[in-house]
């Protein structure tokens, strides 16, 4: 028998109690390990702040949101002595092996933390969709659900009033979740950060919209979306967190003015926020999430660390943590194409 850490990391997002479930079911009914829950990701590493973790205590979770462990985006590399306490914690609960369920943030500390000798595993999650060597993170699938259903609903107020209206959704370096959202809703504009935009372009296809005399448009924007260099728009910064990020969100408040001055047309801007990562996955963030979690025990258990479970094609493999990290994965250019035939 084997004891197991597990901790969740970053921003939280629908299918990580899932992935905890799925651990802890094989984990302990099949293989006999016990299973350690880590509270609050790192820092709960940091301070050996630990939950037991059994089938009983983890039933009934499959379908709810968020985590039962806690999330935080503590950087253990940030902290005095955060190397040093780490192993001190997995040593003080007989640790031997750990699985971390995170995006860049807490996967990269994983990458690092396995060149210092510490065995872990590593989960892929976030609602972004940008993370390296999987084809789909967790979280995604819901989020995209969420953003469909809100611009379904935008639609219709959009018509009756005959306006524009601006719709933010998350993506702070990428543009998956607008790009996924937008097609499926029919956005008129979809702006990425990979894309920075020129908002002459984006005012054109809206005028062009309504010369065809269609009354109404929505338009999608990523948080992380940028104006072209030499544009007048300044996006507000809202300090910075443990990875060094800038709070984002608000780059709709600008469009809504731009477009609304340009134009003439009456604009609204809906940030959606935080409503994208909260509340019950979707089936396929359930099952994804599940598979990840079966493997990622799996992977301890055959003492296979330095890993990432991964989605490839139809498949779960197993990927070097480091190909996972360091470098974003960014928008598919085929799918921006496909989705630059509905604008305007
Ligand atoms: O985890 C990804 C994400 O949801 C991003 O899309 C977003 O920019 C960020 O987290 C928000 O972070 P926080 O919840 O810390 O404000």
């Amino acid at each position: 028998m084997a004891r197991i850490g597990i901790l969740t990391g970053g921003g939280d997002c629908p299918g990580l109690n899932a992935v905890i479930r799925a651990v802890v079911r094989k984990g302990v009914n099949e293989y006999g390990h016990a299973i350690v829950g880590y509270k609050a990701g790192w820092r709960g590493v940091l301070n050996d702040d630990v939950v037991n973790l059994t089938p009983d205590n983890t039933s009934g979770i499959l379908q709810r949101g968020g985590t039962i462990l806690g999330s935080s985006r503590t950087n253990p590399f940030k902290e005095e002595r955060g190397v040093e306490r780490v192993k001190e914690s997995l040593e003080e609960e007989r640790i031997d092996g750990l699985i971390a369920v995170g995006g860049e943030d807490t996967l990269g500390v994983a990458a690092k933390l396995t060149s210092e000798g510490i065995d872990v595993v590593g989960v892929p999650k976030t609602i972004d969709n940008d993370l390296n060597a999987t084809d789909f993170t967790f979280g995604f699938n819901t989020a995209v659900q969420i953003c469909t259903d809100a611009i379904d609903r935008l639609h219709t107020t959009a018509e009756s009033h005959n306006r524009v209206i601006v719709l933010e959704v998350m993506g702070r370096h990428a543009g998956w979740i607008a790009t996924y959202a937008g097609i499926a809703g029919g956005a008129d504009a979809i702006l990425v950060p990979e894309r920075p935009f020129d908002i002459d372009e984006v005012c054109e296809h809206i005028q062009h919209r309504h010369r065809k005399g269609r009354t109404f448009s929505i338009v999608v924007v990523a948080e992380g979306a940028k104006p072209q260099e030499g544009s007048e728009f300044v996006q507000e910064e809202a300090g910075k967190d443990a990875f060094g990020h800038v709070r984002l969100g608000g780059i709709g408040v600008g469009l809504e003015r731009e477009i609304e001055q340009r134009t003439g047309f009456e604009t609204r801007v809906t940030i959606l926020g935080h409503i994208q990562r909260g509340g019950t996955p979707t089936a396929f963030d359930r099952v994804l999430a599940t598979r990840f979690g079966i493997a990622a025990i799996d992977a301890v258990h055959e003492g296979d660390y330095g890993k990432m479970v991964a989605l490839q094609g139809t498949k779960i493999v197993r990927v070097p943590l480091g190909d996972a990290v360091g470098t974003l994965k960014t928008l598919d250019p085929d799918l921006y194409s496909t989705a630059e035939v509905f604008f305007g």
